[in-house]
């Protein structure tokens, strides 16, 4: 298709002295985007969006935002603005970002970019047309230990990489049992779609972007329909969980274009000993990569194994993470949109991942191996 960009604020970088004009919409995961932005000195927090009143109020003060509004289209309107950041519920992501990119804003997006592979298409080729940066905030690759442990892949290697695994596991982590994320139209789905983009994102950023060719997988929803796996512990075991209408675990094993191939475990809840832990282990045929996060864990969070002069031999870089990954993948935000090299930065990555995962839905639905487009 044709780029047909459109009128907006800024077609070209900006010069250092600009600050860039930012409006963020959402007030939870928000509030972060908007910490963030206020803590750069070339950037102006414009506007900001969201529906609790009282808490638009105090954050509008606090941080000294000009424009408040409970909408989000009266955000996007703003004549004067170079780029939104979007922290809403999932199914928000898609009309917020079609409509901010047509207006010629540069949009950062949280993750999931959108809840099907359709919609995320649709953005990325909005970005394309109307020549403005998509950028998903994928912080937990930003990890001090995930980028160690690429430096390391890259640097000495493991040789070739054979099988992986991926997880995030909780106990007891629904978030909200009654609220938009256990509702299908609005999240899109449950854990799956809720922490998979982050599992999956570090996972094919460490293995240096295969794509994933076929997924296979089940979800089940048993404990959330019965009222077990709230993370607020007040809605344990709630009479009505409202309706409950996503999967609290999914299981899935994917093949790679490398022939390779990953077994992939999200789950929100479950009897079991995995309380918050995420896991990432690499297989490869000189040695092997373990990444084990329980509960944010900042150090000791790296394994690498391999036989050194014929006696396996266990490294642990001591890497600490400082946590608080959401500035630095915003500031790349702001650095893309600053920079102008913008057609590195159109949602591909995003794009790739909602596939996958969009994938695992259809193949739980149907109950088969299902084969993602090139
Ligand atoms: N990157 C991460 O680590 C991370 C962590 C948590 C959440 N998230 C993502 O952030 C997004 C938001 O999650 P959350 O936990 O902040 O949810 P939340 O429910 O706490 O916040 C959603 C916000 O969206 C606002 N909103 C809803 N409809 C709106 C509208 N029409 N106009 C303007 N504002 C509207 C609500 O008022 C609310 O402030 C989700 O996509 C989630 O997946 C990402």
């Amino acid at each position: 298709m044709a780029s047909s960009p459109s009128a907006g604020p800024a077609t070209t970088p900006f010069s250092p002295t600009t600050p860039l004009r930012v409006g963020v919409i959402g007030l939870g995961m928000g509030s972060v985007h908007l910490e963030a932005y206020a803590a750069m000195p070339d950037v102006e927090v414009v506007a900001l969006a969201g529906k609790e009143e009282a808490r638009l109020a105090e954050l509008g003060a606090q941080y000294g935002v000009p424009h408040l509004f409970p909408d989000w289209q009266h955000l996007v309107a703003l004549p004067d603005l170079d780029a939104v950041s979007i922290a809403t519920p999932n199914a928000l992501h898609h009309p917020i970002a079609i409509a901010a990119l047509t207006a010629g804003k540069h949009v950062f997006c949280e993750k999931p970019i959108a809840i099907d592979t359709a919609h995320a298409r649709e953005m990325v080729q909005a970005a394309r047309d109307h020549d403005r940066v998509l950028e998903v905030a994928f912080n937990h690759r930003r990890r001090a230990d995930v980028q160690y442990a690429k430096r390391y892949l890259d640097e000495v290697g493991i040789g070739r990489v054979y099988h992986a695994r991926a997880s995030w596991k909780r106990r007891a982590g629904i978030p909200g049992l009654r609220s938009w994320f256990t509702n299908k139209a609005m999240a899109g789905g449950g854990a799956l779609i809720d922490l998979g983009p982050h599992v999956l994102d570090s996972l094919l950023f460490l293995l240096g972007e295969p794509r994933v060719v076929a997924v296979s997988a089940v979800t089940h929803g048993e404990l959330g329909r019965a009222g077990y796996g709230a993370m607020d512990r007040s809605e344990q075991m709630l009479s009505d969980t409202g309706a409950f209408e996503v999967e609290d675990l999914a299981s899935a094993l994917f093949r790679l274009d490398d022939g390779s191939s990953v077994a992939f475990e999200i789950s929100w809840a479950g009897h079991t000993v995995d309380d918050e832990d995420i896991a990432i282990e690499l297989l490869g045929v000189d040695g092997g990569v373990r990444l084990f996060v329980p509960r944010y864990a900042s150090d000791g969070t790296l394994r690498i194994f391999r036989d050194v002069a014929g006696a396996p031999v266990t490294i642990e870089p001591e890497v600490h993470v400082p946590g608080g990954e959401h500035p630095l993948v915003i500031r790349e935000f702001v650095d893309a949109v600053r920079g102008g090299n913008w057609d590195a930065h159109r949602g591909d990555f995003a794009l790739h991942r909602t596939a996958v995962l969009d994938a695992c839905y259809r193949s739980a639905t149907e109950g088969r191996e299902i084969r993602l487009e090139p």
